[in-house]
């Protein structure tokens, strides 16, 4: 386990109050656990800027059921990039829309390629990627 160090930071009043806030609707029952996470989230996010960083990602996709060959061309993709597909669900909405939620792992650059050929296909009415680095370099 990595050492603790304390550290004091000054901060005014107001942004304090208005942090305090924040934090107690999200549910936190200190600041140091609000702030760990913040700190966690930028390097995070610093990481996720270059292509090699190892990330997960989920890739919502709402299309249409009743569009010919999507299935089958989403398929196509995973397959063809199967060691980053760890997972997939899929979840019929309606008569007309089902959603499909596609778990990656692997480079940033590379899940980003995956994910935006997912969304450009014929048929994908909405999407989205949820993504995030492994973890494995923050404490
Ligand atoms: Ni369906």
């Amino acid at each position: 386990m990595s050492q603790t160090e304390r550290v004091g930071v000054s901060l005014d009043k107001k942004l304090l109050s208005m942090f305090d806030e924040l934090i107690a609707g999200q549910g936190y029952s200190n600041r140091s656990e609000a702030i760990r996470d913040l700190i966690r989230d930028r390097l995070s996010e610093q990481r996720l800027a270059k292509p090699a960083t190892r990330a997960v990602a989920g890739v919502f996709l709402v299309y249409d059921h009743h569009s010919t060959e999507l299935s089958a061309k989403l398929i196509d993709l995973q397959h063809s990039h199967l060691l980053q597909v760890i997972a997939s669900t899929h979840v019929h909405l309606d008569h007309h829309n089902c959603l499909e939620v596609i778990i990656l792992k692997g480079k940033v650059g590379e899940i980003e390629k995956v994910a935006n050929n997912m969304a450009c296909l014929k048929g994908v009415k909405l999407s989205r990627v949820n993504i995030m680095t492994t973890g494995e370099h923050l404490t």
